[in-house]
This record gives structure tokens, C-alpha cells and sequence, in this order.
């Protein structure tokens, strides 16, 4: 392949599949993958050096405190659209990568159905600031952050052992098409270890109240939010709601709004789309202008902004936007998923429900077990 102009934007995935064979299991990541993982997710040098803005996964998929100094974020960026390595808008917001394992296609309108194939052409793509006409020069690039022993990845340890090590692989063997590929497929493998932790009040109101988390595999979503109906039904019954501290009883109206799915008013119908645990079905909803992916609802305050053109700054403008497109979709608008029109929800079940997602906000181990005993 060296040196070839593939006219072809999209990546190969024969190649990825000859080498690797079916995709790994999300749980069962192999020995040194993490390391790899976290050089390569940091890794500066896949960017075309003749742009001035360097990029890495972390950059625009970063976790902890922001670089522009925009406070915590989790696997996401802070940006609207996130800025290619040429400062060129991507057009969409940089997705969280937690749970993604648990989707099959990927990116915002699902385009990829490999995760591979999308990660690859990012490295030697315009994220990393290479024009179409340039792939294979980008191809040449990856392959040589890889080969290189000068170059050390940060962990200090090269790539070409790593390979060796987590892989098995000969990394000077391959082709440099197949070098780049195995890049995109140990990011892959290392993005599929990413999960919530499932530490938020939330986790610990289930646990005190005996709430199913999640449906069962298969379960009809109508199924799962009236046996929640019936769980609060009872609790509320016999006054055993127990709410851990900070878990207000304005978010408590708020919860109970997202799981309803029948009645007149303060109907969410959220559950229906954003299932538990991670309050994504992954599946593609019309909203009009196209067809987008349902976004996992935790750790929100640390993934703004929000939507696929990172347009609603605020979980409140999310939320206007649903009611429009609950109006659209009774209207029977074209292109706008029937199920927006089953939220019936007013003005005064906003605040419910945005303290309810607040609640969906991961704490540290020792505040979730601190949570789990204190409750109001
Ligand atoms: C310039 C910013 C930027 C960089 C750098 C970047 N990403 Fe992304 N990433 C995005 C954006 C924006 C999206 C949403 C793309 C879309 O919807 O088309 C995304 C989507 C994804 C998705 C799909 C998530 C989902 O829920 O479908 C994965 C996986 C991913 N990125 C992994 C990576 C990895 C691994 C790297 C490093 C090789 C990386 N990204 C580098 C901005 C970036
Ligand atoms: C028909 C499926 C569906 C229903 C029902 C639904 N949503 Fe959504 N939700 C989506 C989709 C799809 C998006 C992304 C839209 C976009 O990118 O423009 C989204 C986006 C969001 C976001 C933004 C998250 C982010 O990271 O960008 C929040 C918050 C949200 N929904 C909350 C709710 C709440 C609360 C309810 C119930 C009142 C609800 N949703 C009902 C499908 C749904």
C-alpha cells in the first residue's frame, strides 16, 4: 500500500477483519491493553503536522478538568462542535465514550457501524487535519508513530512492544495500511473498557427503595416503567420512600414524570428512549432534520453542551426543544418519531426533571456508599 493513492475515503474494513478477527468482548480487555489504550488515546503525533492545533482523543474525549479551563467533563469537550486539528468545525459535539460498547453503530446520526472503521478514519482524517487528497500520506504518518522506536509513546514504553506484548502482533511485518488499522483497533478495544460507574444518587435511591436499574434483556420498555409504577405505588403505599441526601422531593416528581408513560399530564415518556442504566436505547429517533441517536442521560452537569450540534446549552433548552418536537410529532410532522408525541409533559415539570437527571451525576465510591446509608 505504500505510497498507492486509495481514492476511497471510507476505511478498510477487510483489512481490520483479516487481521483481528471478530471483535473482542467489552469485558474481557487483553493483558497491557490499558496502557496502550491510554498512549494512544493521549497521543499527539497522528495529527498532520502542518496544522497548528494539536489533537489527541483526550483532546476532544477528555476526562477531569478541561484544558480551555471549562471545568470537569466526562469523555466529552465542552465545545458546541468540536474544532478539527486544521480548526475546522466537526459540525457535531464531541459524544461521551462511556458505555459505548453497549451501542452498534456510532457517531450522532450512526454512520459507523464499526467502531473501528470510524475510529480509523479520524486518525487519517480531517479530525487529525488531513485533506481527502492526503491519505495516503496520513496512512504513512500513523504507521510511522507506531514503527518508530525513536519515538516513545508517553508511558515510555514503545508502541512496537506493546503490539508485541497486548496483541501478539509484528507491527514491522505488516503492511502500513494494516499498521494504521491495528492503531484504530487497539482504541477501539481500550474505548469499549469505558463505563459509567453507576454511582449516582440514583443507583443508591434504586438500591434503598428495591427499584428494578434496568429492564431485562428483550423487556418491552411499557413492560419495565409500569413495574416501576407499581414498586412506587406500593413504597408510597406503605410511606417507605426513602431518599438519599440531596435527592429532593422536586426531583422525586421528577423521576417519577420520566418513568410515566400513561395518563393525561406530567407524562415523560423519557424512559421509553433513554433507558436505564445508562438512559440510552442507542437506537436512531427522527427529530425532523434527521435521525440521531439517543445520548446516555449520566454525568450530564460534565458533558455540556448538549444535542448533536451541541446547540441547547442547558438540560432546560434540551427540554423546550422535546415539548416542540412532542407538538411536531402530534402534528404528525414528517421525518419526527411518534414516540416525542407521547411526552405530555408542561412548564412545571421542567424543573422536576432536570433535578431528577441532576441526580444522575457519578460520585466517588466512598460518597456512593456515604449516600447509601443516608437518606432523608
Ligand atoms: C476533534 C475532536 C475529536 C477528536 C480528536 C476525537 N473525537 Fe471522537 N468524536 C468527536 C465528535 C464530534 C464525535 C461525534 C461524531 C459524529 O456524530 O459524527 C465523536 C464520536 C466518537 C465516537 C462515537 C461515540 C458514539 O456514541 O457513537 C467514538 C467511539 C469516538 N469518537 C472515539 C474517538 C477516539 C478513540 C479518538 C482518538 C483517536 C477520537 N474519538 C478523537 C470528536 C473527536
Ligand atoms: C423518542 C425518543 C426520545 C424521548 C421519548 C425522549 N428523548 Fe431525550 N433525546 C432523544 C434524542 C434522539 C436526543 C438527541 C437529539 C439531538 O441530538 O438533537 C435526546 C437528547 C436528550 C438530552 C440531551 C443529552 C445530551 O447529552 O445531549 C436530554 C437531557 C434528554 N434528551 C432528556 C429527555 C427527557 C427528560 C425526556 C422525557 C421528558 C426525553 N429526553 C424523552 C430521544 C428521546
Amino acid at each position: 500500500m505504500k505510497g498507492t493513492k486509495v481514492a476511497c475515503s471510507a476505511a478498510p474494513p477487510i483489512v481490520l477483519a483479516l487481521l483481528f478477527g471478530a471483535s473482542a468482548a467489552a469485558q474481557d480487555p487483553p493483558e497491557g491493553l490499558d496502557q496502550l489504550g491510554t498512549d494512544l488515546f493521549a497521543e499527539l503525533l497522528f495529527n498532520n503536522q502542518g496544522t497548528d492545533y494539536a489533537i489527541a482523543c483526550s483532546v476532544c474525549h477528555g476526562l477531569g478538568e478541561s484544558v480551555a479551563g471549562k471545568g470537569e467533563r466526562f469523555y466529552a469537550d465542552h465545545t458546541p462542535t468540536s474544532l478539527t486539528a486544521g480548526r475546522e468545525t466537526t459540525d457535531r459535539n464531541a459524544q461521551t465514550l462511556a458505555g459505548v460498547f453497549r451501542a452498534d453503530v456510532f457517531g450522532w446520526d450512526g454512520a459507523w457501524d464499526s467502531m473501528e472503521d470510524m475510529i480509523l478514519e479520524k486518525l487519517i482524517g480531517k479530525q487529525y487535519g488531513w485533506k481527502p487528497g492526503a491519505r495516503a500520506e496520513a496512512i504513512d504518518n500513523a504507521a510511522y508513530v507506531l514503527l518508530d522506536e525513536g519515538h516513545n509513546a508517553i508511558s515510555g514504553v514503545p508502541y512496537l512492544e506493546q503490539f508485541q506484548e497486548v496483541y501478539g502482533l509484528d507491527l514491522e511485518s505488516l503492511e502500513r495500511e494494516e499498521v494504521a488499522a491495528a492503531a484504530a483497533r487497539a482504541l477501539a478495544d481500550y474505548t469499549r473498557t469505558i463505563d459509567f460507574s453507576m454511582t449516582s444518587r440514583w443507583d443508591a435511591f434504586t438500591e434503598q427503595n428495591r427499584f428494578r436499574k434496568e429492564p431485562n434483556a428483550d423487556e418491552d420498555m411499557l413492560n419495565y416503567a409500569a413495574s416501576i409504577e407499581s414498586r412506587i405505588f406500593n413504597q408510597e403505599g406503605r410511606n417507605l420512600i426513602r431518599r438519599p441526601e440531596g435527592f429532593t422531593e422536586t426531583a422525586y416528581e421528577g423521576f417519577k414524570t420520566f418513568f410515566r408513560v400513561f395518563d393525561l399530564e406530567s407524562v415523560g415518556n423519557c424512559v421509553r428512549c433513554h433507558v436505564p442504566p445508562t438512559f440510552s436505547d442507542y437506537s436512531l429517533h427522527g427529530i425532523g432534520s434527521g435521525n440521531f441517536k439517543t445520548p446516555p442521560l449520566r454525568n450530564l452537569p460534565r458533558t455540556d453542551p448538549y444535542l448533536h450540534d451541541g446547540s441547547a446549552a442547558t438540560i432546560e433548552e434540551v427540554l423546550q426543544g422535546h415539548m416542540e418536537l412532542a407538538e411536531a410529532a402530534r402534528a404528525e410532522q414528517e421525518g419526527v418519531d411518534p414516540l416525542f408525541g407521547e411526552i405530555r409533559i408542561s412548564e412545571a415539570d421542567v424543573e422536576p426533571l432536570v433535578q431528577y437527571l441532576l441526580m444522575l451525576d457519578e460520585v466517588d465510591p466512598e460518597d456512593f456508599r456515604y449516600y447509601l446509608i443516608n437518606f432523608e
